[in-house]
């Protein structure tokens, strides 16, 4: 038999509470809801809620059959994060526990199961109160950890004898072939005559290379070399990849197999300071993300992680994101191995550093994220270091000396904030808010340099803020990048941060919110959104133009006439009323590095007076030019009074498995389509009985947008959701299909 891996997040009892008997077979289940996973302990409005509210310990409950035909063989269950402590218990019996919910864990519960048509138990004991003991708690933390089993669980059945790990590093890489080194370990009594094959599939299905190799002894990896001709690499403009089938073969019978997919691909740090990827450099040009999303913390399935890696990589147009400050969903760095999408993952932490036992449980973190995620191709580098902590030479020394011997293949990042502290780090990953609000970074002060976090805190900015401020955040960003990209010898920067964050009392606006992102909290684009979108290859990522501003008659006040646009093109055409004004050159005076330089005109300059703008009620069109085509149009018009909600939502079909997700946009718009950014209107929505509303109900728009999550009961059918105003006049209706998840479970 090959392994079995099968989905565990189906049909749980969950009670908010710590009952005493929670973990013994016969509990009074009565209380207990029906509930799938991702699952949070508690869901909370947007912003101004309370810490303390998601901190309680909880239970989580599944009863279960194991078919009689895995009799004999080894059963695991496997969590990929449960917030914070997790106490696991099979048919009564105690199996173990995890500290951390940043990392995933696994059990043997194979002594505890009973087969056939007997009921198996498993319980779990979700502890999510504030443990100062494990990181990155302990002090303060501008980041809620909220609670849960948040993430996947899966049950993995395999043979006594059965592949434990492997690891898969790219040893030589150029045009004509590429040469890599599979490490598996293996574990069980070992079987005379037992050999592994491993082959490399490409992705038509075809095997493109294979070794086979006797296992001698078991104690060690198992090391094959293979060459592959003719590669197609891994690249964030063309993410290649290819499958890799492990597997243990016993006289002709496959005892386990082992797949996963990853790319060919080489990383490195050159002396001159550049990022490189397969040899040739490229500049970093990304943002932060937090893995929390409104209302569920954490709690986001699949779908919904993939569609951040999504937003990141398409509609914010970067080339690279870090995990700030934790190792983030699997489903999360897949789309991002997909998709191309480079990441920097760093341990949990935030400036803190605790006692013994809290570095050890970092020092695991450390192991626990590096074994999770070496073979993904997406991965540039680890994080060691607590974010912005002091020095600590031994507790440093001991992260990277861990990471190196986990993985060869990728250097070592430590993020600070102190320009002086000591580098026992491959890279020197600093964040720089020093002269932001002048458009700068600071120049290298090492020779590997990558600036981690900019502009923040430094200028906070709500999606309803006023224009000025938009336009400035807007402008920030632009000038900070420009700067970066006028350093040769910097490998890159990310800005702080992609998405607007739920954080704790001691930080942010007053109402849990760090208003940090160039996109709200439900991922829709505030205007600085739109500069980094411009940034992406036009020929790759398609042509882009974006007029930061509003038409509205209080332009002229706070921004004088001058118009800012985003695009990636070669020029831009400026029409009013579809009068032809004048061809836009990039403004390379103030942003003389960018790929992408934004345009910058004001009215009076191409021979329009504002004021006939608004008397004309005028509408202002950019038209962007590649090689003399017209490629892409954006128009801004008068606006006029609400008229209709839009509703949006990221997929048409949904998983009947309870747990499934996804996000539905509103946004109120004129006739014209236009959305009114200061409509912050009341929206009332309802969902029939096959899905759930996950979100605020009323809603109150803000910047005349906003977002609601549906997610799927254990019914088919169709979800059908309204939604309507007294603004405006009509209802607004989208239906979601749900497909039947039969295969989900035994
Ligand atoms: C940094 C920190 C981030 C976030 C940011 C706010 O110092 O690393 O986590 O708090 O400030 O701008």
């Amino acid at each position: 038999m090959e392994r079995k891996v099968m989905n565990f997040n189906i049909d749980w009892l969950y009670i908010p509470e710590n009952t005493s008997d929670g973990d013994k077979v016969y509990c009074d289940e009565s209380g207990f809801e029906k509930i799938s996973l991702p699952h949070t302990n508690k869901i909370l409005p947007h912003h101004y809620f309370n810490e303390d509210d998601y901190r309680f310990v909880s239970w989580y409950r599944k009863h279960f059959r194991i078919d009689k035909k895995y009799e004999g063989k080894k059963i695991y269950v496997h969590f990929e994060g449960v917030m914070t402590i997790a106490k696991v218990y099979v048919n009564g019996n105690y199996v173990g526990e995890h500290k951390g919910g940043y990392t995933p864990f696994e059990l043997d519960i194979t002594n505890y199961i009973k087969y056939g048509d007997n009921d198996n138990l498993i319980a779990v004991q979700v502890d999510s109160n504030k443990h100062p003991e494990i990181p990155p708690e302990g002090y303060i933390v501008d980041y809620m950890l909220f609670g849960g089993i948040y993430r996947n669980v899966f049950i993995k059945i395999v043979n006594e004898f059965h592949i434990k790990d492997v690891y898969f590093v790219v040893d030589k890489l150029d045009k004509y072939s590429a040469e890599v080194l599979i490490s598996t370990t293996l574990q069980g009594t070992k079987i005379n005559g037992s050999k592994i094959l491993t082959e490399i599939i490409n992705k038509d299905g075809e095997v493109c290379s294979s070794s086979i190799i006797d296992v001698e002894e078991i104690e060690k990896e198992i090391i094959q070399k293979i060459k592959i001709d003719n590669p197609l690499t891994w690249h964030p403009d063309h993410p290649h990849l290819y499958s890799v089938v492990v597997k243990l073969i016993v006289n002709n019978t496959v005892l386990d197999d082992y797949t996963f997919k990853t790319g060919l691909r080489t990383v490195y740090f050159g002396d001159d300071g550049k990022f490189y990827i397969n040899g040739e450099p490229l500049k970093l040009r990304g943002l932060n993300r937090h893995q929390t999303f409104p209302y569920v913390g954490g709690a986001m399935p699949d779908r919904v992680q993939r569609k951040d890696a999504d937003i990141l990589k398409y509609e914010l147009g970067l080339n690279y994101v870090r995990t700030s400050h934790y190792p983030q969903a699997v489903s999360f760095l897949e789309r991002c191995d997909e998709i191309g999408l480079l990441v920097f993952e760093e341990i949990p932490g935030w400036q803190h550093i605790g006692d013994n036992e809290w570095k050890h449980i970092a020092k695991e973190n450390v192991k626990e994220m590096i074994l999770r995620d070496r073979n993904h191709p997406c991965i540039f580098m680890w994080g060691v270091r607590i974010n912005e902590s002091l020095d600590d030479h031994e507790f440093y020394t001991q992260t990277n000396k861990i990471a190196h011997t986990l993985d060869r293949s990728r250097p070592t990042g430590g993020v600070r904030y102190l320009r002086d502290s000591e580098k026992l780090e491959d890279v020197f990953t600093y964040n720089d808010f020093i002269y932001n609000l002048e458009g700068k970074i600071q120049l290298p002060n090492h020779s590997k340099y990558l600036v981690t976090e900019y502009l923040g805190h430094m200028y906070p900015t709500k999606s309803y803020d006023n224009l000025q401020r938009l336009i400035n955040h807007a402008r920030l960003h632009a000038l900070i990048q420009d700067k970066q990209y006028g350093i040769p010898n910097m490998a890159g920067a990310s800005g702080w941060c992609a998405f607007d964050y739920n954080t704790t009392s001691a930080f942010g606006s007053g109402d849990n919110i760090c208003y940090h992102g160039v996109s709200d909290i439900f991922r829709l684009p505030k205007f600085a959104a739109h500069f980094y979108r411009s940034q992406a290859d036009p020929q790759l990522y398609g042509a882009y133009v974006f007029i930061a501003s509003y038409l509205i008659p209080s332009f002229e006040e706070e921004n004088g006439d001058k118009l800012l646009i985003f695009s990636n093109c070669d020029s831009v055409s400026l029409y009013i009323n579809n009068k032809f004004l004048k061809l836009l050159s990039p403004n390379r005076v103030d942003f003389p590095s960018l790929p992408h330089p934004p345009f910058e005109v004001s009215l009076k300059e191409v021979g329009i007076d504002y004021m006939d703008v608004r008397v004309n009620n005028a509408e202002i069109s950019a038209i962007g030019i590649i090689n003399g085509i017209e490629v892409a149009k954006h128009t801004l018009r008068p606006y006029d009074k609400p008229y209709k909600l839009i509703l949006k939502s990221d997929d048409t079909e949904l998983y009947a498995d309870g747990g499934d997700c996804t996000r539905v946009t509103v946004a109120v718009v004129d006739r014209n389509d236009s959305v009114l950014p200061y409509a912050n209107i009341p929206v009332i929505f309802e969902i029939n009985e096959n899905g759930e509303l996950i979100g605020e109900n009323p809603l109150t728009l803000e910047a005349g947008r906003g977002a609601v999550y549906v997610k799927s009961k254990r019914k088919t059918g169709k979800i059908t959701l309204k939604a309507k105003s007294p603004y405006v006049f009509d209802e607004s209706k989208i239906e979601l299909n749900l497909k039947n998840v039969e295969y989900l479970f035994l």
